[in-house]
């Protein structure tokens, strides 16, 4: 067996989308979000190999690997599981669940069961490729299942679990129908990793929550116990669990690769600027288009804005740059809607001939071409309404670290915890938005040496506190977990 196969990670997306030619032919290209950000780097390290979903339906290629050296092993979902369990499941219940109700979950049983059926398929997948006493890494809300499934099956393996978006507060999780099960899938990992803090407790209550209501079903008042006191900190709790094993709980904030947003070509820059017609203020924004994102509330903050003449359209531009995302969910298809409704106003009402005051993209850009983006904004704008981390907004301010710009950033970002010079914003409140923008550039302008030292105390953290910290924080933990009590 090979040696890629000592280290298996598991996500549904493998870090390439395959699109399948009408002579049978395929060509690949980067997959979108942030899990895929932050693992590739850690995967070519380690020179391990990934399980996961090609991007399309019904074919997955052979085994292969990638320029970088990743062995990647395609696991084929078909047309059914796609709604089941990737549309509906993952993305119309645990998404919204997740993120705090932003939209109402969909509770369906059909879903559920093809959550369940896709869970074992990916399980059976890694169970053929992981050597024995593997370590394997399960990533993500659409894989809960996958670490009890293969604790089942190959009890020689090391089993790590990490959540990329943040975990709700018991009181939201209890809605779920099926919430015993998926604690009990996640427990069957040695290590659970959150990226804060807070996601870490909010599951620990819940473990004592929903093992008290488990006991009441069916008898066992004993099958989930939570051994400690509730706190965390960024190792150090752990669950007991009924077959005697420790299960490790830990915080663990993911960050990126800075090499690779280090600052962009000089003229590329200002090729940009010059096409841009020179504005005063560049703000930019970049995100998956989803729901989550608060991309209409920022376009509404900019339009205000304009209104008011706090900011002149002659001197500002908007530049949107929205990845195209889970497009045929309702939910999603109402944000595009709302976004590019909003985009076509505003430029109605500010705009001039060959001089559109918002400039939009719906299409993923290369990492190049992000870089030049992130070098020309004065003000990056990052307004989620709940965000695990935001990777956008790290990838921001390490392309800053001379100090130039501004970061606008939702406290309801992971990331918050963490970029501390950011201006802070609340989403649910235009106002809010509105504020923030007009003292990042009144710094910019009036107050360069706070702005500066803002972006540099973002950046410092961002450097110290790279995808390394960490990848190697939760394997070095996960290396220690796992010991009977
Ligand atoms: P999420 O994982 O929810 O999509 P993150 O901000 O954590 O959000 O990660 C998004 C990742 O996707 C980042 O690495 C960012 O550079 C990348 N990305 C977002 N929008 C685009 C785009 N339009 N083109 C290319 N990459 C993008
Ligand atoms: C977020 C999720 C990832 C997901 C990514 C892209 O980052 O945490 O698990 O892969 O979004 O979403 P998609 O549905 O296209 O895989």
């Amino acid at each position: 067996m090979d040696d890629s196969n000592s280290f298996v990670v598991v996500a549904n997306r493998l870090p390439v989308d395959m699109t399948v030619h009408p002579d049978g032919s395929y060509s690949i290209s980067p997959s979108p979000g942030g899990l895929v950000t932050g693992l590739s780097p850690v995967l070519e390290q380690h020179r391990g190999c990934w399980v996961g979903w090609p991007g399309t339906v019904d074919v997955a290629p052979e085994p292969f690997r990638t320029d970088t050296g990743v062995l990647l092993h395609p696991v084929v979902l078909t047309a059914s599981d796609y709604e089941g369990f990737y549309e509906g499941f993952s993305n119309a219940t645990l998404w919204p669940l997740f993120h705090d109700l932003i939209v109402t979950p969909v509770y369906n049983t059909d879903w559920w069961h093809a959550f369940r059926e896709v869970n074992l398929k990916f399980a059976e997948a890694v169970s053929q490729v992981a050597a024995h006493g593997a370590t394997v890494w399960v990533q993500d809300y659409q894989l809960l299942l996958v670490p009890g499934i293969l604790r089942q099956m190959r009890p020689d393996l090391k089993i790590g679990f990490f959540l990329h978006i943040p975990f709700p507060s018991p009181d939201l999780f209890r809605q779920l129908p099926w919430r015993e099960e998926i604690v009990r899938g996640m427990l069957g990992a040695d290590l659970v990793g959150f990226h804060l803090v807070q996601n870490a407790e909010n599951f620990l209550a819940l473990t004592q929550q929903v093992a008290g209501t488990a006991g009441s079903h069916v008898g066992q008042p004993d099958t989930l116990q939570v051994s400690g006191e509730a706190l965390v900190r960024e190792i150090g709790a752990h669950v007991e669990t009924a077959d005697g094993r420790r299960v490790s709980v830990g915080a663990f904030p993911i960050s990126i690769d800075v090499e690779m947003f280090g600052e962009a070509s000089k003229s590329a820059v200002l090729d940009l600027l010059k096409t841009l017609d020179e504005p005063e203020t560049v703000f930019l924004g970049v995100d998956r288009l989803d729901y989550t994102k608060g991309i209409l509330q920022r376009l509404l903050a900019f339009e205000e804005l304009l209104e008011s003449g706090a900011l002149e359209a002659d001197k500002a531009v908007l530049l949107q740059v929205a990845t195209p995302s889970r497009e045929r969910i309702d939910h999603y298809r109402v944000s595009r809607s709302q976004v590019e409704e909003a985009v076509g106003r505003i430029n109605g009402r500010f705009g001039r001939m060959g001089r559109p005051v918002v400039h939009y993209l719906h299409r993923s850009l290369s990492k190049n071409d992000l870089q030049v983006l992130y070098t020309a904004a004065d003000v990056m704008l990052v307004t989620p309404f709940k965000d695990g981390m935001n990777l956008v907004a790290k990838e921001f301010v390490a392309n800053h670290r001379d100090g130039t710009g501004a970061l606008v950033l939702s406290e309801f970002a992971g990331a918050a915890t963490e970029l501390t010079g950011a201006y802070l914003c609340n989403p649910f409140d235009v106002e809010s938005i509105k504020r923030q923008m007009v003292a990042a550039v009144h710094d910019l302008k009036h107050n360069p040496e706070s702005a500066a030292t803002r972006m540099k105390t973002n950046s410092e953290q961002v450097y110290t506190h790279d995808v390394n910290v960490w990848a190697n924080s939760f394997l070095d933990c996960l290396a220690q977990s796992g010991e009977n009590s």
